[in-house]
This record gives structure tokens, sequence and C-alpha cells, in this order.
């Protein structure tokens, strides 16, 4: 079965688009446009589409609303295909509510495409904030795996449960917390042993993709850095245990695997305190396409990708080479760039589907 692509899309009163059909191509899309005229709007109307949410935190359909329609309603419609079969898809979306259709027909379902979105600030965030880290690691791992994403879900319940337990202190709550906290152990062990196998995965691919986009050879590998890292079962809940008094003072628990850090290392360094800026983006870049690549590996097809910006900090033989590897690539992808010597390279491709935007109007 070929892979399933976007081939159409209109959207109405999103953002400053204009409401034009707009067709793409199964391989590479590029999006063209000076700052500020709609390229990351039409890349944020797609995920929007697939993902029925934004990639931007916190937003409501008040932010999405072009600010001067007349009727407050969003209409995004779209055509996907992996040339064998046609799919419509279309979604309206007003400030209460929104409402999906596959085929004309009312659905819940979202589209079967998997998205990853790749933005420029990411490898900032990723290398300076260990929350973002820890998000992504949980985010991108419960992607491909259902088995963590369920045990994540238990382990976050059990926490707040005990967490409640520790601030409210209810009648009985030493042994309620006992109770919880071999589940606890428990949930631990198998959140640790997922964690270790995907970033083992996500090793082979890495050095590949660095090879490979970047034509240089180094070491890459996120290493986890958990409390719990090599503990038994038996080992957590003591330790658990252990620190409850301290606990119950300050009311949540302090030690555990909702705490575990992530370590970039490049050629074994820690790649924050080591690498300039450019060898940053282009590690983290290698990282999500070696995430790409275990993706395909785990579900026999890609995931659509949308870039948004990255040619900052790369210099010309750096993108030369990503689009490269992009143009090699059997995936959708839609690369925005506002960068005059990136978009020469890009409009070399003669296959790839040049995409104008200014001021909302697309051509
Ligand atoms: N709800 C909205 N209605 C109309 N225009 C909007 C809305 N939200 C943002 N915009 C406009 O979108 C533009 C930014 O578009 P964006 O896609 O981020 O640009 P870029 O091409 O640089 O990626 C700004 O000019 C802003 O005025
Ligand atoms: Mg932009």
């Amino acid at each position: 079965m070929h892979q399933l692509y976007l081939s159409k899309l209109q959207v109405t009163n999103f953002r400053n688009l204009q409401s034009s059909i707009i067709s793409f191509n199964s391989g590479i899309n590029c999006i063209f446009g000076d700052n500020g005229n709609g390229k990351t709007n039409l890349l944020e109307a797609i995920y929007y589409l697939v993902q029925h949410k934004s990639f931007r935190k916190n937003t409501s359909f008040q932010q999405l609303i072009n600010v001067e329609c007349e009727n407050p309603e969003i209409i995004l419609s779209s055509v996907f295909t992996n040339n064998e079969e046609i799919v419509s898809y279309n979604g309206r979306l007003n400030n209460l509510k929104s409402e999906w259709f596959k085929n004309n027909e009312p659905t819940k379902k979202k589209v079967e495409l998997k998205q990853i979105f790749i933005n420029p600030f990411d490898s900032f965030a990723f290398h300076t904030t260990s929350s973002f880290r820890r998000n992504w690691v949980d985010t991108h791992l419960s992607f491909i795996s259902k088995e963590y994403k369920q045990i994540l879900n238990k382990y976050n319940s059990a926490l707040r449960f005990r967490n409640n337990l520790l601030s409210k202190k209810p009648n009985d709550y030493r042994n309620q917390i006992a109770v919880i906290d071999k589940q606890i152990a428990e949930y631990s062990c198998i959140i640790i042993k997922h964690k270790k196998s995907f970033l083992n995965e996500l090793k082979e691919y890495c050095e590949l993709t660095f090879k490979i986009i970047f034509d240089e050879v180094h070491s890459l590998e996120l290493e986890l850095d958990s409390i719990f890292l090599n503990s038994t079962e038996e080992e957590i809940e003591l330790h658990l245990q252990s620190t409850l008094e301290k606990d119950l003072i300050i009311g949540h628990t302090r030690a555990g695997v909702h705490r575990d850090d992530y370590i970039f290392r490049f050629d074994g360094y820690n790649s924050f305190e080591y690498c300039s800026l450019g060898q940053q983006k282009m590690s983290f870049l290698s990282l999500i396409f070696a995430y790409i690549e275990l993706f395909r590996y785990k579900f026999k097809t890609y995931p659509m990708v949308l870039i948004d910006d990255v040619s900052g900090e790369l210099d010309g033989r750096r993108w030369k080479n990503l689009i490269n590897y992009l143009e090699a690539k059997k995936f959708q992808v839609l690369i925005t760039t506002a960068n005059d010597n990136f978009k020469k390279e890009l409009e070399k491709i003669e296959e790839a589907k040049k995409i104008f935007i200014e001021d909302g109007n697309i051509s």
C-alpha cells in the first residue's frame, strides 16, 4: 500500500489565509513568503486538520478565526490519498464546537496519518529545558507505543492519588500510601524499561541520520538520567518509604520517574555545554529524523513532516545536505522558509511543489 498524503486543502476564515484551493504533492512541498505572510499559519491549519488542535500552546478558537470575517466559522476541507483510495476530510469549527466529516459522513475519528512538526525554537528548548526533554520523550514514545502511553497514564494517576494523600492526610493515609507505593514501584520499573529500549533504538538511527544529513561522523545519544535507573521494584518501594516523612511535610512526591531527565550526548560530551548552536541544531534535527526512521520501522509507513523555518544557524552546505536528504526520502514534507538562499536551493528541486504566500494569498 502507498503512503497516505494530503493532496488538496482549502481553508476558510483560518487566521490570515485566503480561501483558495491548494494542491500538494506526495514529496517535498515548499512554502515561500516573507515574514508575517502566513507560512506558519498554513502549517498550523494542516496540523489542526490532522490533530484537531494547534501546535501553538493554549490556542483558542478566538485566536484562529480570521479577525475580519463576518461569519465566525472556520472551515477546513481536504483530500487525502494514497493513490489507490481518495478520502475527503472536512472540519467545521465555531466558538462552541468542532465537527468533523470523513467522505461527508460525520466522524469523531482523526485522519489515519501521523504528523511530526519541527520548528526553529525546539532545538533551543530541548537543549536548555529539562521539562521540554521529558515531554519530548513522553510524547514521542507514547506516539509509537500504546503500552507506554497506558503505563504512563497509570503512573500519573497513582502519583496524583499519592500526592493527594500526602497533602490532605485523610484517616488511614499511611496504609493507603503503602498500597499505592507498591503500584508506583511496579509502574516505574516498566516505564524505565520502555524508556531505555526507546533510547537504544533511537541511538541506532541517530548516528546514521547525522552522517547522511550532515556528512559527518559523530556519536549521538540521549542518555536517561533517572534516580531509579537500575533499581528493582523493591528498591523503589523502599526509597519511597524512606522519603515519606519529608514528602508528608511538603505535600507531594519529590523523587520518581516523573522527574527523569535526559542528557543529549554528542561524541560523549553534553551537547548543551559542548556544542555550538549550529551543532545543537544539527544534533536535534538528526534526532528527529532518527525518530522518523524509527517510526517507519514500527509502522511501515512514514509520518507527514512539517518543517517551519529551520534554516537559521545552519550554513549553506548543511541545508543543501538537509534538502538532499528530504529529496531522497519517501515522505510528504511541507517546509517553509523566508531565507532567500535556502529558498534558492529548494527552488532547484524540480519535482518539489512550490507554494507562495503573500499577505495570506496563496499561489
Ligand atoms: N486570527 C487572525 N486573523 C487574521 N490574521 C491573523 C490572525 N492571526 C494571525 N494573523 C496574521 O498572520 C500573520 C503571521 O503569519 P505567520 O504564518 O506566522 O507568518 P510567517 O509567514 O512569518 O510564518 C501576521 O501578519 C498576523 O497579523
Ligand atoms: Mg513563520
